[in-house]
């Protein structure tokens, strides 16, 4: 069994492989289709897209084209991150099952706490509305998982006060050099799956000399170091990529990182992310 073969069992027994494939900042159209055909040939089945990326149509399209069994690829969408209320939740969601043309989803996300417009806005309230939405798709069969992104712990405790179920994964940016240990240890607390997406920095990552150093002594690329490390923290790596080969790079991560390694990595506290 290769790493993208192996699952993560969520806390309502629902199965997840362990590496996903990213799509955020694919662009739509013929290079959204492109990478996720490419993906999907090389073994990934797990594939992670939001309306918010305009591409859901193409990436839809590939996993049609592609042929496997439905039950046999895992498909994330999200919330646009404005949508705070329980009817347009509904509809949005509608939405993204007709672009993607499919049936259902396997995860739904609401993809950030506050629009990405007025990010840190208090909208507690319309998190609570649009996660009940998502209750009622879950209870109805028409997403297997429902859940949260860039969640903090209080985002998170006002969904676990006013909803009646845990989130089964908050996706948050997750990699060698940001410390996300409050939000990951009440996570775990409560048996919310980690998502971790730009696994490599949105590749900055790459060329950090403790990351390097620590690809020479394992002889793997820095980016099987990032995704490596992410792995062993339990965590889902969402690494993209538009190039084949490195998305089988990615993949190869059959190896275990060291206690001590990991200690080393974990004290790494840098983010060299541009935006
Ligand atoms: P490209 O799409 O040209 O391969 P993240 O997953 O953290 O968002 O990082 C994605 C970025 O890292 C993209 O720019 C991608 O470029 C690059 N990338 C992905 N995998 C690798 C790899 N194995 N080696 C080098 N760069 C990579």
């Amino acid at each position: 069994m290769n790493e993208l073969t192996k699952t993560y069992t969520m806390h309502n027994g629902l199965k997840i492989p362990k590496i996903g494939f990213g799509t955020w900042q694919i662009k739509p159209g013929d290079d959204a289709y492109q990478s996720v055909a490419k993906a999907l040939k090389v073994g990934y089945r797990h594939i992670d897209t939001a309306q918010n990326y305009g591409n859901e149509a193409a990436v839809g399209q590939a996993i049609k084209d592609a042929k496997l069994k439905r039950e046999d690829v895992f498909v994330t969408s999200k919330l646009e991150s404005f949508i705070k209320n329980y009817d347009d939740t509904i509809e949005a969601f509608e939405g993204t099952l007709n672009r993607l043309g499919l049936d259902y989803l396997d995860l739904y996300l609401i993809h950030a706490p506050w629009p990405w417009d007025d990010m840190g806005k208090n909208c507690d309230a319309g998190n609570v509305a649009a996660f009940k939405a998502m209750e009622k798709l879950y209870k109805e069969g028409k997403v297997k998982a429902i859940g949260v992104s860039n969640f903090s712990v209080n985002d998170l405790k006002n969904i676990l006060e006013h909803c009646d179920t845990v989130p089964h994964v908050n996706q948050i940016a997750y990699f060698i050099g940001l410390d996300n240990d409050e939000v990951h240890d009440f996570c775990d607390k409560h048996n919310i799956l980690i998502e971790s997406y730009s696994p490599l920095a949105i590749g900055h990552a790459l060329d950090q000399p403790v990351i390097k150093d620590m690809a020479k002594k394992y002889q793997k690329t820095p980016a099987q170091i990032c995704i490596r490390y992410l792995l062993e923290l339990g965590t889902v790596p969402l690494p993209k990529s538009t190039h084949e080969t490195r998305m089988k790079e990615n993949a190869d991560v059959d190896f275990t990182i060291s206690e001590d390694d990991m200690r080393i990595l974990k004290a790494f506290k840098h983010d060299p992310r541009q935006f």
